[in-house]
């Protein structure tokens, strides 16, 4: 088996508007949620993609996907996401632990809503190296000298670009390794390990490198939707 959870629920803070969480605003014709679930949907490669919002917009989200994407009726499902990032992926890994489908050996492809760029290939490479590694995560070569401050007034140290990346999403497991991964963190452990790659490398775990594209971009600040809307139109 093949899921995709499709992670919707933050409540945007950076993007300003404390009424609407930014993975329901407009991009072009559509919310930014939908533009995902349907790179998701078309790419034909998952038993079922799982939509995890706010629980005061699980309905409204149901209604959203059911009005944009009626012809994926059949492989789409919306729940309750978390508290915090990994608490959402826990939901997603409950939900089809419950379902009725098998989870045996099953891929978890874990991506942000609000990056609706994601493309075929990205997510073809994400499926395929979760089956060969367990674990991977997907990246694009740093562009910016990264500077390191410890105490944010001086420079600490300036890592060699050459061995940076900046983490994109989708990141995929092995779900059950992923669910006893996340299981095993302490309360202290879960508050900063917010990066389930993170996690998985600090057990020990090897996560493996897919390579992303620079026009993966999240949505994060309201300058970031007037990039994704110029992307679209282009
Ligand atoms: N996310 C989630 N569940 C949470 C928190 C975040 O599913 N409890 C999702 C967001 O909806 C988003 C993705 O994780 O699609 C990336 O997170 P981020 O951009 O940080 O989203 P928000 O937490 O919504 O943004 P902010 O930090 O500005 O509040």
């Amino acid at each position: 088996m093949q899921f995709a959870a499709i992670l919707a629920g933050g409540s945007g803070v950076r993007m300003g508007n404390p009424n609407k969480p930014k993975q329901f605003f407009y991009l072009g014709e559509k919310p930014i949620l939908v533009h995902t679930v349907e790179k998701f949907c078309a790419s034909g490669l998952f038993d079922c993609v799982l939509v995890l919002s706010p629980e005061s917009w699980v309905q409204q989200t149901r209604d959203i996907i059911e009005k944009n994407c009626p012809q994926y009726s059949d492989v789409v499902r919306v729940t309750t996401g978390g508290a915090a990032r990994n608490d959402t992926i826990m939901n997603a890994i409950r939900y089809f632990e419950e379902s009725e489908f098998s989870t045996e050996d099953a891929i978890l492809v874990t991506h942000d809503a609000v990056r609706p760029f994601v493309s075929l290939r990205i997510i073809e490479e994400n499926i395929a190296a979760a089956r060969k590694f367990g674990a991977c995560d997907t990246v694009v070569p740093a562009t910016d000298t990264i500077v390191e401050s410890q105490d944010g007034a001086f420079i600490s140290a300036i890592p060699d670009r050459s061995k940076l990346y900046q983490g994109q999403t989708p990141q995929s497991f092995h779900m059950e390794e992923l669910r006893d991964m996340l299981v095993s963190l302490s309360d202290e452990e879960s508050a900063v390990l917010t990066d389930a790659c993170k996690a998985f490398t600090l057990r020990g775990h090897k996560v493996a490198l897919v390579r992303g594209d620079v026009s993966n971009i999240k949505i994060t600040y309201p300058q970031d939707l007037r990039v994704a809307e110029a992307m679209l139109e282009g």
